[in-house]
């Protein structure tokens, strides 16, 4: 592939499914569909991995890159027929040959936000979703791709698609994973390894719901290593699903060790930083950051000042006995570290954890573990720069020591 071919790939959001991960996704759907159809289908991967495993009456691709044709010629099937589209035309029924609606959609959406059009907003009415999404017209092309799909797959019928981590995770899609919830039936997620698509570190997944059958009362979900190997299930009530569907949480907080905390349970009180980093920079006077955590080693730390910045605004202060939490960061599971001595403003990156004197060590010890670093890097969300949010925090099940 050119540099240039590459880079006009990337702007497209073209990640394409390497063959095992498209036999995963058509594995996931416990069903035998007759009639598919695959929007982006780009190369055909997940359409040839349909059709290794069934034997549908017909196939339609979508793709609206011209050049993505000749490639599907390889499937060489009269029961496969390519339509050149936009796949997020509102009209896109009526584009499509005849016929009943689709037994099943399969999808790798590209991974991009699409400029806003009217017709979006007309697709997820019709899908039923544009009262769950909040307000913001700002919405990958995943969620409108989910949502054409399931207008055009039949009652019963499977979708089965790629997404991304804000889809499973993100807590702005949470009114959409509410709605999926109790509108259709989640048969599973699977979190795949992050760097499965080629150039993106993004964490994806496979999600397969049938469409309007009442939601079975556990979603299964699981985890495809680099190997190949898929995990045993984590069995999720929807509720808890609907709050995040990603297995590396549930089975880091399903942990079959009895003996865990959360900070709740240590009535903890969480306090994130209020310098922005920038403001931080200019005000001249010491202050604490992200960078300023340790991630191993002795993680106490000692301010030879005592300075609390008194003019105009108050910021909150990291003082003795506070443990701190870097709230960003690709390696923000392992900046965990306590104040000894000193007092200094914090950045607006860091969670400032307060407990009582009772609960320190155990909280301290919990957050700086390798288990507790595994809990804070699963329930961490995002690509690249990883997030975590108070909620988050306060929820993850410590070892006690
Ligand atoms: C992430 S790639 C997936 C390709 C293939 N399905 C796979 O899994 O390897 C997304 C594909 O969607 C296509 N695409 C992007 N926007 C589209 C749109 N609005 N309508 C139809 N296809 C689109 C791209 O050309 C690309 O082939």
């Amino acid at each position: 592939m050119t540099v240039e071919a590459f880079a006009a790939d990337a702007a497209m959001g073209r990640f394409y499914t390497n063959p095992s991960i498209g036999d995963v996704l058509i594995s996931s759907i416990r069903a035998r569909p007759k009639r598919i159809i695959d929007l982006g289908s780009g190369g055909g991967a997940l359409t040839l991995a349909a059709l290794r495993k069934w034997s549908p009456t017909e196939i339609i691709t979508v793709d609206i890159d011209e050049r993505k044709r000749s490639r599907l010629d390889y499937s060489n099937s009269r029961r496969h027929v390519h339509v050149v589209a936009d796949a997020l035309d509102f009209d896109l029924p009526r584009l499509l040959p005849p016929g009943a609606l689709f037994d099943a959609a399969i999808c790798n959406p590209p991974y991009i936000t699409p400029t806003w059009k009217p017709a979006f907003r007309a697709i997820l009415e019709d899908a039923g979703l544009a009262d769950a999404i909040d307000g913001s017209p700002l919405l990958g092309a995943d969620v409108l791709f989910l949502a054409q799909n399931l207008r055009l797959t039949k009652i019963g019928g499977r979708v089965g698609l790629i997404v991304p981590d804000g889809v499973v995770t993100g807590r702005r899609l949470v009114g959409l994973r509410r709605r999926i919830m109790s509108d259709h039936c989640v048969e599973s997620v699977v979190q795949l390894p992050r760097n499965c698509f080629k150039s993106t570190e993004a964490q994806a997944f496979i999600m397969v719901l049938a469409k309007q059958r009442p939601q079975a009362s556990t979603i299964s979900l699981r985890q495809l290593d680099n190997a190949g190997k898929l995990s045993e299930p984590v069995l999720v009530d929807a509720d808890r699903a609907a709050e995040r569907c990603d297995y590396a949480y549930h089975s880091a907080t399903q942990s079959p060790a009895k003996q865990t905390f959360t900070l709740k349970d240590a009535k903890a009180a969480i306090v994130r930083g209020s310098m922005h980093s920038g403001e931080a920079k200019r005000s001249h006077h010491p202050y604490v950051h992200t960078s300023d955590l340790p991630t191993e080693g002795p993680r106490r730390l000692s301010f030879s000042k005592d300075h609390a910045i008194s003019r105009g605004r108050k910021f909150a202060l990291a003082e003795p006995g506070d443990i701190l939490v870097a709230r960003i960061g690709r390696n923000l599971h392992f900046k965990v570290a306590i104040v000894s001595t000193g007092r200094l403003p914090l950045t607006d990156s860091i969670f400032r954890i307060r407990v009582t004197r009772r609960w320190r060590k155990m909280v301290f010890m919990g957050l700086s573990s390798q288990q507790g670093a595994a809990a804070l890097q699963a329930a961490a969300r995002g690509v690249g720069a990883r997030v975590l949010t108070k909620d988050d925090l306060m929820r993850i099940e410590l070892l006690r020591s």
